[in-house]
């Protein structure tokens, strides 16, 4: 009896210290038997090819995103090439960056593409009113053209319908791309560029039911169609209208868009944040949580399917051909602000928690690939999940960071179907799968596994077999820690990188994969 109070009262506090007190760093449990579960890769069946671009990224003026995350300016100490940060770039190479949307975010619906070419000295200053500070303009159009052909990235543009006019947008996308001796293209070539860039992508505005002009889905159909009847093709160019679409569960701008416009566009964006509360004013911390609030920020990232799910659904109806693609082009975590940081900065740091919503919310797109045709991470450097966080000189690339370029091999695969049973992965009342898993094979014939195991005590012994192939050999790697909450700091920069993969018995035509707690790994078969 006594014994048994003992036990009851020891739980409690580890109960309290561990699921409850978000500020305890909290340490791994001793790994428990390992989960069952058993995955069928269906390598004779192809399904859609992955879009390049569901692994595209989002930099707005914001916080140090731009400025010292990315521009320094061609006097900088920081070494550079045209004023962008040399470490930056080449780390984002190493990534693959199929496509970078720029200026925002609500800054699009602020922002005048005229402020931003020309000499630089020259260029106003303007109150960055969605974020704070003073925007000096130093970074505009060219700078981010530049950036792209530096990263091999396509540009994707993101229009201003709150506070500009259609004209303005026209006149934007002809000193872009034009070839012709029209004026505004003879301003570009003396502002330092003679070939017209190529613009595959640009939208009308951002969040238009918010910050982008609180409008009404039938008033912002309306307006699209308008916008959209002035974005022109130039000189070979061919642009893709994208229009602004939902958040999260609101499918009724989903039905009105789609209805009222579907006809004019090219794609329809979806945004979806991920909170480790429902709670906008209380989020919760980046770094500080426990099993409670990793399996919370879990399962509220899983339901990106369900979003994805039912406004798919909606498309359907009115575009059964799949032409529209849905593009999530902001998605990722967001955390309470640090303490001693800018409000408006939207700093976070990044830890194993963020690599494993990158790899379900990635997975979840590639088994999407029929309707999901871009995603975009929010965001690219010091802000939100980023890839990259710099301090003056320094820099260090986050666990999100290592997830992408993980997962880069899907980039234009074709996807392979798989069938995942999985256990369920419990705190208390809340449940959640404990795997998450898909596939793709490349334009070699590699086939390519991403699984991630979202329990953070139990590793994954899966039993995988693969209809129509003989699986000769096994390559890979694994992102995992021995912390929930670890993360790579100033000044310890490698705490958690990804390492080789060695937990497989391959015998005949049965794969064995043993995958650890709170882990992301990617599998290369042959
Ligand atoms: O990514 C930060 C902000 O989140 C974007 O500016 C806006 O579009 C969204 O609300």
């Amino acid at each position: 009896m006594v014994l048994q109070s003992t036990s009851v009262s020891l739980l409690f506090v580890f109960a309290i210290s561990g699921l409850l007190m978000p500020g305890i760093d909290q340490a791994v449990g001793q790994d428990r038997e390992p989960n069952k579960a058993t995955l069928v890769v269906r390598s004779d069946q192809a399904g859609p090819v992955i879009n390049k671009n569901i692994y595209g990224q989002f930099a707005e003026h914001l916080g140090r995103l731009i400025y010292e995350g990315l521009w320094v300016g061609e006097d900088s100490p920081i070494p550079n090439t045209r004023g962008l940060r040399n470490d930056v770039v080449a780390a984002l190479k190493e990534l693959h960056v199929p496509v970078l949307r720029w200026p925002g975010g609500c800054f699009a619906d602020e922002y005048h593409w005229r402020d931003g070419i020309g000499p630089r000295d020259k260029r106003p200053k303007r109150p960055n009113a969605s974020w704070g500070g003073v925007d000096k303009n130093a970074f505009g159009t060219h700078e981010f053209l530049d950036l792209c052909e530096m990263l091999g990235a396509e540009a994707y543009i993101n229009g201003n319908v709150g506070s500009g006019t259609p004209q303005e947008m026209m006149e934007w996308i002809e000193y872009m791309t034009s070839d012709s001796d029209s004026t505004l293209a003879q301003l570009r070539r003396q502002n330092g560029r003679d070939k017209p860039w190529k613009v595959p992508y640009f939208a009308v505005g951002n969040e238009s039911w918010g910050c982008g002009g609180e409008m009404r889905p039938e008033y912002y159909a309306d307006e699209y169609r308008r916008y959209a009847t002035f974005i022109k093709n130039y000189s070979g160019n061919h642009v893709q209208k994208l229009a602004v679409g939902s958040h999260d569960d609101y499918y009724e701008w989903t039905e009105v868009l789609m209805s009222q416009a579907a006809r004019y566009m090219n794609g329809l964006s979806l945004h979806y944040y991920t909170l480790p509360t429902s709670d906008w004013s209380r989020k919760g911390s980046a770094i500080q949580f426990g099993d409670k609030e990793w399996h919370a920020t879990l399962a509220r990232t899983l339901r990106m399917e369900e979003f994805i799910v039912k406004h798919s659904a909606i498309m359907d109806k009115y575009d059964p051909q799949k032409r529209v693609g849905l593009m999530v082009d902001e998605w990722g975590t967001w955390y309470d602000r640090e303490p001693g940081r800018d409000m408006g900065a939207l700093y976070q740091q990044n830890t194993l928690r963020d690599a494993v919503v990158a790899g379900i919310n990635l997975n979840i797109f590639n088994r999407h690939a029929d309707r999901v045709q871009m995603a975009n991470i929010a965001q690219m450097v010091n802000v939100l999940q980023a890839m990259i966080l710099t301090d003056k000189e320094k820099m260090i690339l986050t666990p999100t960071y290592y997830v992408f370029k993980m997962y880069k091999v899907h980039q234009g695969a074709t996807l392979i179907p798989v069938d995942l049973t999985a256990p369920e992965y419990k705190v208390d009342q809340a449940s959640a799968p404990a795997l998450s898993a898909s596939a793709s094979r490349d334009k070699e014939g590699r086939l390519h596994l991403s699984i991630v195991n979202l329990d953070p005590n139990s590793s994954a012994e899966i039993s995988t077999t693969f209809s129509g192939a003989t699986i000769k050999s096994v390559t890979g790697e694994v992102l995992t820690a021995s912390r929930m909450n670890a993360m790579n700091t100033f000044e310890n920069p490698n705490t958690i990188k990804p390492t080789s993969f060695s937990g497989y018995k391959l015998q005949g035509s049965q794969l064995t994969l043993s995958i650890p707690a709170k882990s992301v790994v990617v599998l290369e078969l042959r």
